[in-house]
């Protein structure tokens, strides 16, 4: 009875195990999880019941009474009742002597297992050894006591061999199997908590980036809007070439802050009505380079830094600091750089008036594969031809 007993439970422990696969899977809301797991639970039951240790036909013995009383107290409300629905209505089919005792077994677990939840819940109890053996203890005497009534031959045989077998074995399971879905929910809600806080990091990145650039605005009023337009002429640039959703946000984000370099450029220079000297285009060109170091200390998780370095490079090489060639420029850069020369053209600046909107479209459809990234000024044309990038939409320009 004891070795019998001991694979009954080994067999459910094993695929008790499951639980801990399925907790880490991700579901669509809290409902499907919950049932599927009353699912999965209903199922473990069912499959002890398939091979179960049989006292007498019709009066069979398996581990579901843990199973249920631990889904209960893990998985709350839903999981009890899909569980022991499942579990239930199968004990039931199987019908026999022991079929309603088998059938109370379930719900007795089922609610020792909820009121065990309940507990937890109100942090009344703490999930341990201590209190899994407690909750063990007491599903397994009510289950003692309604193996009273099972039919007057097998109760016997049930008090005599099944229960001093079933206390030594299912308290230790409970106990066992409990610790395991502990250690399983516990890295659930470990790695829910590290999601959360890198959500939250990365909110803290993006509103100091959008600080950055409502400050480098301030500075600049003749080009306040400009970042704002490069930054969504970019995404919709980025999206036509099928940029992933996480790339579309780096983009727009150093889209956003492309000239935080020109910090280093006095505001007499940016706003200077004439020709500038020059030092003091020397100054202005120096930008890029500021800003691969005034980004350099954050630690971004998109490739914010490479766009502010990057945005004046050119394919053929002609650009600058670095004078960077093709794929050495990031293809974040490199639409940046499109968006950037057609919103500086298309809209006047204090030192010259715009160019026109045409003119800034046959500069950028002239220089693809030359100094612009080919595939990005296919993507900027085929914009501009459908209507989506027009030079009317810049001066209020949102992303659709
Ligand atoms: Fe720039």
């Amino acid at each position: 009875m004891y070795i019998e007993l001991a694979k009954t439970v080994s067999i459910m422990l094993t695929l008790g195990l499951m639980h801990g696969v399925f907790v880490n899977l991700e579901f669509r809301n809290e409902l499907s999880k919950q049932i599927s797991l009353g699912l999965l639970f209903g199922l473990i039951c069912i499959f002890g019941m398939v091979v179960p240790v049989v006292v007498e036909p019709g009066v069979i013995f398996d581990a579901r009474s843990v199973m249920i009383s631990l889904a209960s107290a893990f998985g709350g409300p839903l999981v009890a009742i899909t569980s022991s629905a499942i579990a239930g209505a199968y004990r039931l089919y199987l019908g026999g002597g022991g079929a309603f005792v088998g059938f109370s077994v379930i719900i007795a677990s089922s609610f020792c297992g909820l009121a065990f939840w309940y507990l937890k819940q109100r942090k009344r109890i703490e999930v341990n050894w201590l209190s899994l053996l407690g909750l063990g203890f007491l599903v397994h005497v009510i289950v003692a006591f309604l193996f009273q009534f099972l039919p007057a031959g097998a109760v016997t045989t049930v008090n005599d061999q099944v229960l001093p077998a079933m206390f030594l074995s299912f308290l230790p399971a409970t106990v066992v199997l409990g610790l395991l879905m502990r250690l399983f929910s516990k890295r659930k809600e470990e790695h829910i908590e590290l999601a959360r806080l890198d959500s939250e990091r990365q909110n803290a990145l993006k509103n100091i980036v959008r600080a950055l650039s409502a400050a480098l605005e301030a500075r600049d009023p003749y080009t306040a809007g400009h970042s704002q337009n490069v930054a969504d002429i970019s995404v919709l640039i980025g999206r036509r070439l099928g940029l992933s959703e996480e790339q579309l946000t780096g983009l727009e984000l150093g889209a956003l802050v492309h000239d935080v370099g020109k910090f280093i450029v006095p505001t007499s220079v940016l706003t200077k009505q004439e020709k500038l000297t020059d030092d003091e285009f020397k100054l202005i060109k120096n930008h890029a380079s500021a800003g691969d170091n005034i980004l350099n200390n954050i630690d971004f998780d998109w490739p914010i830094r490479e766009i502010a370095a990057q945005h004046h490079e050119r394919i053929d090489g002609s650009g600058y600091p670095l004078g960077l060639v093709g794929d050495e420029i990031s293809i974040e850069a490199r639409i940046v750089a499109v968006a950037d020369t057609f919103d500086a053209m298309a809209l006047d600046r204090p030192y010259r008036k715009a160019r026109g909107h045409a003119a800034a479209i046959e500069v950028i459809r002239s220089g693809g594969g030359k100094i612009y990234d080919q595939n990005v000024v296919d993507a900027f044309c085929d914009l501009v031809d459908d209507g989506t990038i027009t030079v009317d939409k810049l001066k209020d320009f949102t992303i659709q």
